[in-house]
């Protein structure tokens, strides 16, 4: 079955893509992937001046299921790329001539400085990569440069870094969001008013991921301290999907969405696509389980299609946006088909007359 997408003119083969991160971390992981019949990819972000991007070990931090031991969430401190440009560039090359027909996006970060965000857009794009991601977006670390996040929260900063790499970009360039703003929508508009052709979110959720309690160091902790992190894996997958849905239904026609965030199975990819991304990222899913789930990701949605009389996968993108509504009109709707009593229930004491799990399930629903 045909999983092409074309998005701001780039053709995807399918709409899984790596997201920026260790699974895009060199021309060799990058490679493995696409035999492996990824997408495409982001690549790992890169900056001008990889010297200055130092790690720590250790710099993950999980967080499982009380019954399964399942990881749910993961933290990290990881840094940007921390190999030079010049490498860096050999390998763009190498990896579009290997594999032209999948689509190769480069992340890109660089300081609050015209010069130096445009002389990476060239550098880079003289590569021969599909397309930018400007990671507006890394929540650690880097801010202390005043990069990444710092940039993103600021909707006007957003905007003018955007129209710096639109003005001397030839191909697409996509905006990467940071979840820790109250309005996601405020700064993906302001990059598309700077000339972005598309939205990727989310970035990683601010995060402290536990306290150890023999030593009381929160983690995860580094010579005995630690910072914040970043929050993914399917613990964040909600936050992403309402954040999704609230930018596809606010930015104009055209601007496309690359959606991200707790994306481990066919079943979650297909949910950020019903609420309007073209293609999905996936990065901690890659990290926990292998670039070998695509083969899952590709069946589950095709699958999915037969089922569903489903086409293409354009026809799939935003499906389910038009049943968002407001909840007066939810109210409304349950008057009209007479439910009203159910909901009105929840407001007098049959909370105390029964048990509370009890009420709690017969308001769940699923
Ligand atoms: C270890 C790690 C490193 C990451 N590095 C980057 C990065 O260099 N650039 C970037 O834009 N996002 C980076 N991310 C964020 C991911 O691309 C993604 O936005 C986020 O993790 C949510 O998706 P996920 O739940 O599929 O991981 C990183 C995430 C992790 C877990």
């Amino acid at each position: 079955m045909d999983l092409s997408i074309t998005v701001n003119g780039m053709k995807f083969p399918n709409p899984f893509v790596l997201g920026s991160g260790p699974p895009g971390t060199n021309a060799r992981v990058l490679a493995k992937s696409f035999d492996a019949g990824w997408g495409g990819a982001v690549a790992k972000t890169v900056s001008l001046e990889s010297a200055k991007v130092v790690n720590v070990v250790p710099r993950y931090g999980k967080l499982r299921s009380r019954s399964t031991g399942e990881v749910i969430g993961f933290e990290n401190i990881e840094l940007i790329s921390d190999r030079p440009i010049e490498v860096w560039l050999d390998e763009f090359r190498q990896i579009k001539k290997e594999y032209p027909n999948n689509i190769l996006i480069a992340s890109i970060m660089e300081e609050y400085d015209k010069s130096r965000w445009q002389e990476l857009t060239r550098m880079v794009q003289d590569t021969g990569v599909d397309g930018f991601e400007l990671n507006f977006s890394c929540p650690h670390g880097m801010t202390e440069r005043k990069m990444g996040s710092e940039m993103g929260e600021h909707p006007d900063l957003t905007k003018e870094v955007t129209s710096w790499v639109t003005e001397v970009a030839k191909v697409p360039v996509w905006a990467k969001m940071t979840p820790n703003i109250t309005n996601i929508r405020e700064p993906a508009l302001a990059a598309v008013r700077g000339g972005a052709n598309g939205i990727s979110a989310i970035n990683t959720i601010l995060s402290v991921i536990g306290v150890d309690l023999d030593t009381l160091r929160p983690m995860p902790t580094v010579e005995g301290h630690c910072v914040p992190g970043g929050y993914s894996a399917q613990a964040v997958r909600p936050i992403a999907l309402r954040m999704v849905s609230q930018l596809a239904l606010a930015i104009p026609e055209g601007v496309s969405i690359s959606g991200i965030g707790g994306i481990e199975t066919s079943h979650d990819a297909l949910e950020f696509m019903l609420l309007g991304s073209s293609t999905v990222q996936i990065c901690t899913g890659v990290m926990l389980q292998g670039v070998k789930m695509i083969d899952e990701l590709k069946a589950g949605v095709e699958k999915f299609m037969v089922d569903k009389g489903f086409n293409s996968i354009q026809e799939i993108v935003g499906k389910s946006l038009p049943y968002f509504s407001t909840h007066m009109e939810l109210v409304q709707r349950m008057k009209a088909a007479k439910r009203s009593k159910a909901g009105e229930a929840s407001r007098d004491n049959e909370w105390a007359q029964k048990d509370i799990t009890e009420k709690t399930a017969e308001l769940t629903s699923n």
